[in-house]
């Protein structure tokens, strides 16, 4: 038995530590700790939302971003980024391209960018919905109003993602200028949830000046907030921000830390990330084995893929989507699973495709 069993079995049955014990936790776990951890989070995963592995399909649609976030490929001062911005004639037909590959979740994901404006996201999310009333539409276009929430939500937007990176001030500070602050991305997570999305936040594993502290915060500020979804992959250096020469977080910290998701939040929708893939060959399906269920597969037009390099040594941009699609299915069932083509909804909301 690890050294760690008894408090292995405590955040199982009552899906929390104090923050001492998870710092011990982290710390001193061995390799017997950490197949038992492994596995309560698979049996966990199991007993409350079954050994299936949700499909999103993932839009990249714009790389312009008025953000300078340190550790990011696409931050508004690289100027060797490649920019570009689909237009909505190329967003829709990633999305029939989608729909008829089974997908019925289209993540809108991008920069920042002032060139699509409150009214344009509302009408792209309205025409997604108008041709896919069955689909759900997450978006993760980073921190706006909250009367900007309210609309696109109006509009018919179901889900938001926003990873809150770290919950320590401080840290925040480090990875971010100084425009951006905790404190307002928090809110923006409170604005989401309020208005009634489905709410992804999350971090990056071993992002620059990160400790266990910082860890055993985020594990408890997520916790306490409850989210849907929990995004959560290792940093990767990106050779052209100020973070270039900084290490990757590991695969070890990345998986542990999903299987500590898994136990404290048992439904909780939990990507095993592309930058996971990234850091290693199996990566994925390592995380499905620690507890996660849902990849996201790219939908981005192959031209401009290799353009959204939020880090280097990104998995497959040379991909077509239906080889993707076949590629992640293999993956799925070699970590046991079984892939799940529905809407994939939080347990704690109706599933219109059910
Ligand atoms: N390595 C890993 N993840 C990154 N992200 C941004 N830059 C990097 C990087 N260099 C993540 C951030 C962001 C999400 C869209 O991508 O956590 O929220």
């Amino acid at each position: 038995m690890g050294a760690n069993a008894r408090l292995i079995d405590e955040l199982r049955r009552t899906r929390t530590l104090a923050a001492t014990e998870l710092r011990e936790l982290l710390l001193t776990m061995d390799a017997a700790d950490e197949e038992a951890l492994f596995s309560a989070a698979r049996e966990v995963r199991r007993e409350t939302v079954g050994d299936v592995v949700y499909l999103r399909g993932l839009i990249e649609f714009t790389n312009y971003c008025r953000n300078d976030c340190l550790y990011c490929g696409i931050r508004r001062s690289n100027a060797r980024a490649c920019r570009y911005r689909l237009s909505d004639e190329q967003i829709l037909a990633c999305c029939d391209q989608g729909h008829e590959l089974g997908l019925r979740t289209f993540v809108l994901q991008g920069g920042e960018d002032s060139g699509f404006g409150d009214d344009h996201i509302c009408a792209l999310v309205a025409a997604i919905k108008e041709r896919h009333p069955d689909c759900a539409v997450t978006l993760s276009i980073g921190e706006k109003s909250r009367e900007s929430y309210a609309r696109y939500f109006a509009a018919g937007a179901d889900r938001y993602l926003l990873r809150h990176e770290t919950s320590n001030p401080a840290h925040y500070r480090r990875l971010h200028p100084p425009e951006l602050t905790i404190e307002n991305r928090k809110r923006c997570l409170d604005d989401l949830r309020d208005i009634g999305y489905q709410v992804g936040c999350g971090i990056m594993v071993g992002s620059p000046y990160q400790t266990v502290d910082n860890v055993v915060e985020d594990l408890l500020y997520m916790r306490d907030f409850e989210p849907h979804m929990v995004g959560i992959g290792p940093f990767v250096p990106h050779g052209d921000t100020p973070f270039a020469h900084m290490p990757a977080g590991t695969l070890e910290d990345t998986l542990r830390l999903l299987a500590i998701v898994r136990l404290m939040l048992p439904e909780v929708l939990l990507p095993a990330t592309t930058a996971l893939g990234t850091i290693d060959p199996t990566g994925r399906e390592k995380g499905i084995r620690a507890g996660a269920n849902v990849m996201m597969p790219s939908l981005t037009p192959l031209d401009v893929r290799g353009d959204y390099l939020l880090y280097d040594g990104k998995v497959g941009v040379r991909d077509q989507a239906a080889d993707v699609m076949r590629d992640l299915e293999e993956r799925v069932e070699a970590a046991g699973c079984g892939v799940d083509l529905g809407r994939g909804d939080h347990p704690g909301f109706g599933d219109a495709s059910a």
